[in-house]
């Protein structure tokens, strides 16, 4: 009898783009990748920590290297991934946050938070797009989105109104390029105890407030998101798009 085989979930011979990936959740997803197989190239402005990063993983028998990157800058940014590409997987992941209410946002804050959020990301996925369309191939588009893409969430009017707008624009994406069997997703992470949170977290009355709201009852771990990125950008995803996985800990169940 012919059973039934899982497709694998490993990434060997593909080549993987994750921008902010000197720290944090795209640290933690380019060691995901790198680890079932694929050769990752990692993506951020502080070269040392990507030199370094890269070092360590090919010490541990991966492939890795880096392209040093400011995102907001687009027409640098898409002359040196045109350079580095093609890529079978991106994973647009670069972001920053200026929490506080409504009354308090200046427009730096405002224009600091949509350009690397919204703006970078629309283009840094518009130059892998193309590529990948070029290439022929396919592949997976991961942004990381959270789940303020879902829910709103205290002091985060412009955070909130970032990441809904990368689920708009995954959703538009993913019509736009299925037929070149290009899969668009997002990744939604709860509360993730990493440099972007480390303000959020030193405060005991907002850990209070984010334990009441994760029915797990506990702050996510970079450990925690690095599994989705493998299964959106493997053959088991092959059906997937134009969605979200929300690692959510239950916190947009109710
Ligand atoms: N942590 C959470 O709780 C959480 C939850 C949901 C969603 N997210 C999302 O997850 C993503 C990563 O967050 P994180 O917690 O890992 O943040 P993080 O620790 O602050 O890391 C941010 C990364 O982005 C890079 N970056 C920032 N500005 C850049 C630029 N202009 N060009 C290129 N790279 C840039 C940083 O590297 P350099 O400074 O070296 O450039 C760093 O690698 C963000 O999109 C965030 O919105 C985070």
């Amino acid at each position: 009898m012919d059973l039934p085989q899982t497709p694998s979930f490993r990434l060997d011979g593909r080549r993987a783009l994750i921008t902010g990936a000197s720290r944090g959740i795209g640290l933690g997803a380019a060691c995901a990748l790198a680890q079932a197989g694929a050769d990752v190239v990692l993506a951020a402005r502080s070269s040392d920590e990507l030199s370094a990063i890269c070092d360590a993983l090919k010490q541990a028998g991966y492939q890795a290297s880096f392209l040093e990157l400011d995102v907001t800058d687009v027409a640098t940014t898409k002359e040196r991934i045109d350079g580095a590409g093609p890529f079978d997987i991106l994973v647009n992941n670069a972001g920053v946050n200026r929490p506080g209410p409504m009354t308090t946002m200046t427009e730096d804050d405002y224009d600091t938070v949509m350009n690397l959020n919204v703006r970078a990301a629309y283009f840094v996925a518009q130059v892998v797009v193309a590529q990948m369309i070029k290439a022929g191939c396919g592949g997976s588009i991961i942004n990381t989105s959270s789940q303020m893409g879902h829910v709103g969430g205290i002091d985060r009017t412009v955070y909130c109104a970032s990441k809904f707008a990368i689920e708009g624009m995954t959703r538009a994406l993913a019509i736009e390029v299925g037929e070149h069997n290009i899969r668009v997703n997002t990744v939604c992470p709860t509360f993730i105890a990493t440099p972007f949170t480390a303000a959020t977290l030193a405060d005991p009355e907002r850990v209070a407030w984010i334990k009441s709201k994760i029915k797990l009852g506990r702050i996510g771990e970079i450990e925690d998101v690095m599994g989705a990125y493998v299964f959106l950008a493997s053959d088991a995803a092959s059906l997937i798009t134009g969605t979200s996985l929300l690692i959510d800990g239950g916190w947009t169940a109710g």
